[in-house]
C-alpha cells in the first residue's frame, strides 16, 4: 500500500531502527528490492531522482511503483522524490503521486535554504504528502562540481540550527550532515569517520523528529571486487562500515539512503554474467541475476538497519 513516512517513521523512531530508501530506475531494481521486503516483512521507501526521472521517464518509474503496490499490497511503501532541486520537480512529484518528496536546498544560503524548502512545505502539506529538507553539505562528488558552496569539504549540520530550520519550515525529516557522502568513493582522506556526538546532539535538541542519512551505502567489498575482477577499474572504493549504520539508526536516523551498493550489486553481477556466458545475448540471462544480486544485498541491508519483521 503507498503510504506517506509518518507512521513508519514513527515506528521506526520509537523502534531504533530505521528504514531504507532505495534509489530506482528500473524493473529490475524495484522487483528485487520488493522481494526482499516482501521475504523479510519490511516497510520500504522506493526513491527517484531527477536523473532517475529523465532517464526512465516519470511515467514509467510511477507506473512501475504502482505494479509493486499491486504485487505486495500488505507491504508499505514510500514512494519518494530524492534531491529535489526546485520547487518545479517537488511539485510535479506531488502531482505525480508522490507521498513524499525531498527539496535540497542545502547548498544555497541559509535563509535561502528556509524559505525554498518552506514553499515546497506549503504546497506539499495542502496535497497531503510529506517534505523531507536538508541542512549541511556533504562532503563529495555532488557538491564538488562547483554548483553549491561547500566546495568538497562538507558543512556539517549545526544542531542548534537545526531546530531553528525545522521549526521555521515545518519539514517532515530532515537530512543532515556528519560525515556521509555520495558514491563509492567516501572517506577519501583517512579512515570511516562519523560525527556521532553531533548526531546525539541534533537527536537531543529534536527530540521525536526524524533525521534522514544520505550517501550510506557500504560500498559493499564484495561487489566491488567482483566488479574489478570482470574488468572494472574501482580502485580504493570504500563506504560507510555496517555498525555504523546500525549505529546511527539507533540515534534518531528513521531514513537510511542507499543507491551506491544497489548500483554495485548490479554492475558486478552483469560483468560476471557477460564474461562468464560470452555466447549469451539474452538480457534477461543478465538481468535476472542481477535482480537476485539487489535482492540478496537489499535483505542483507535490512538485516543491518533493524528493518525486519516491521509490517
Ligand atoms: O544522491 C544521489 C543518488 O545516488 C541519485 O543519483 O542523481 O545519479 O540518479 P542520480
Ligand atoms: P550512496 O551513494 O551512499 O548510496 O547514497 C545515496 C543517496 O544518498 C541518495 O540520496
Ligand atoms: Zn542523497
Amino acid at each position: 500500500m503507498l503510504v506517506d513516512t509518518k507512521e513508519m517513521f514513527k515506528k521506526a523512531y520509537e523502534g531504533g531502527y530505521a528504514v531504507g530508501a532505495f534509489n530506482v530506475n528500473n524493473m529490475e531494481i524495484i522487483q528485487g528490492i520488493m522481494e526482499a521486503c516482501n521475504e523479510l516483512n519490511a516497510p520500504v521507501i522506493l526513491q527517484i531522482s531527477k536523473g532517475a526521472r529523465e532517464y526512465a521517464h516519470p511515467l514509467y518509474l510511477t507506473k512501475l511503483i504502482e505494479a509493486a503496490i499491486e504485487q505486495y499490497p500488505h507491504i508499505p511503501v514510500a514512494m519518494h522524490l530524492d534531491h529535489g532541486p526546485d520547487f518545479e520537480l517537488a511539485k510535479a512529484s506531488v502531482d505525480d503521486g508522490y507521498s513524499s518528496v525531498m527539496i535540497d536546498a542545502s547548498h544555497d544560503p541559509y535563509e535561502d535554504n528556509v524559505r525554498r524548502t518552506k514553499e515546497v512545505v506549503d504546497y506539499a502539506h495542502s496535497k497531503g504528502v510529506v517534505v523531507e529538507a536538508e541542512l549541511g553539505q556533504l562532503i563529495g562528488e555532488q557538491f564538488d562540481a562547483g554548483e553549491g558552496g561547500a566546495m568538497g569539504e562538507g558543512i556539517y549540520t549545526d544542531p542548534d540550527q537545526a531546530v531553528e530550520f525545522v521549526e521555521r519550515t515545518d519539514c517532515d525529516s530532515l537530512a543532515v550532515a556528519i560525515g556521509t557522502s555520495h558514491g563509492a568513493y567516501k572517506f577519501t582522506k583517512g579512515e570511516p569517520q562519523l560525527d556521532f556526538e553531533r548526531l546525539e546532539k541534533i537527536t537531543e535538541k529534536l527530540p521525536n523528529f526524524p533525521l534522514v542519512l544520505h550517501g550510506a551505502s557500504t560500498v559493499i567489498p564484495e561487489f566491488v571486487a567482483l566488479c574489478n575482477e570482470y574488468g572494472g577499474d574501482l580502485p580504493n572504493a570504500k563506504g560507510v562500515p555496517e555498525d555504523m549504520i546500525s549505529r546511527a539508526a539507533k540515534l534518531g536516523v528513521c531514513k537510511v539512503n542507499i543507491d551506491t551498493d544497489l548500483r554495485l550489486a548490479m554492475t558486478g553481477t552483469i560483468r560476471k554474467e557477460l564474461v562468464d556466458n560470452p555466447s549469451n545475448f539474452d538480457p534477461r540471462k543478465y538481468l535476472g541475476p542481477a535482480r537476485t544480486a539487489i535482492k540478496d544485498m537489499v535483505k542483507h541491508k535490512l538485516e543491518i538497519l533493524g528493518n525486519v519483521n516491521r509490517i
